[in-house]
């Protein structure tokens, strides 16, 4: 994990709701791995304390100007917008990559990856990864709106089969990716689930994974602070690898991604037990 000033090579619209920074940043382009993120400081006439995080969305592995990493991301509060008011040339503090990313299987080859609204954008770096390692890559990409699908011609070229859900029913099944999902495993043969999006999304993945006996890793999005392992406040509820007692787990440097039957769903907000430990344990 580095901390420097990279400079934006390139802030575009993304469709109709999204934003794309592209950063030239060489140490976090040659290092990082799919599932992990950056931490991005706002710039800003004020000072902003707390940086954002942002999942790495894309790396390119060149040298010089061509190694970079991208960001997509929506416009949420004061520190997206300062971001999203960034140029080309602009300098920007980063600091990444950050947290454990997605496992790529030795031995399963068809990997089925699951998105939700803008918390897809871990997937097209994590499908071409993926590919590159001849796995085959499915996907199923669901969002409430047309518009809150993240490219989804990306989506489709990554995609041996690509699916898409809308809660309004603008674009593909009208319904929640959790309704196709069955159909998707057996249809593609899916052999590992990999989900990012809201966390309903992938408790309800997760469930269905367990029910077909399926490995699955999914990206928790926690309310982050320091984004570095110090201040506790993204933990998620963690069963310890004996299954027998629930640990809070810092979600920045632990995860955020994590084996989905092991994140304790429905504990979420409520004290643990004595068989909790301190995060890291
Ligand atoms: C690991 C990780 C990866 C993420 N990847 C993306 C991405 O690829 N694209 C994208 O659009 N968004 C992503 N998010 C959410 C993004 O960080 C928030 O939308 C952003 O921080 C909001 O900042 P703001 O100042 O605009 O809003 P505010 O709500 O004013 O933010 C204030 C504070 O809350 C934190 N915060 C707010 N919302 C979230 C959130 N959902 N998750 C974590 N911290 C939050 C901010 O970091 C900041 O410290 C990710 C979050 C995490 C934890
Ligand atoms: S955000 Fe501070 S410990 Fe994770």
């Amino acid at each position: 994990m580095k901390q420097y000033t990279g400079e934006v090579l390139s802030h575009r619209k993304h469709g109709e709701e999204y934003h794309s920074l592209t950063v030239v940043a060489p140490d976090i382009a040659a290092s990082a791995r799919p599932g992990q993120f950056v931490n991005l400081r706002p710039p800003a006439d004020r000072y902003y304390i707390l940086r954002r995080p942002f999942s790495i969305c894309r790396v390119n592995r060149g040298s010089g100007w061509a190694a970079t990493i991208e960001v997509i991301f929506d416009i949420r509060g004061p520190g997206t917008a300062a971001l999203a008011a960034m140029r080309a040339h602009d300098p920007i503090d980063v600091i990444g990559p950050i947290g454990q990313g997605f496992a790529i299987p030795k031995n399963r080859q068809a990997c089925l990856l699951i998105g939700g609204g803008v918390g897809a954008t871990p997937l097209f770096f994590l499908g071409e990864e993926l590919r590159a390692a001849g796995k085959r890559v499915d996907v199923l990409c669901g969002a409430s709106r047309a518009s809150r699908l993240v490219n989804t011609l990306e989506l489709k070229r990554l995609g041996a089969m690509t699916e898409f859900t809308t809660d309004d029913g603008s674009v593909g099944y009208h319904g929640l990716v959790t309704d196709l999902l069955p159909n998707m495993i057996e249809r593609c043969g899916s052999e590992v689930l990999y989900a990012c999006g809201p966390r309903p999304m992938l408790q309800a993945v997760t469930a269905i994974a367990i029910k077909y006996r399926l490995p699955v890793q999914v990206a928790l999005e926690e309310q982050m602070a320091c984004g570095i392992g110090i201040c506790l406040s993204c933990v998620a509820p963690i069963y310890n690898q004996k299954g027998t007692g629930v640990m809070h787990v810092r979600t920045c440097l632990e995860g955020p991604v994590f084996n989905g039957a092991r994140v304790a769903w429905d504990r979420y907000g409520t004290d643990l037990d004595e068989a909790d430990g301190p995060p890291g344990n």
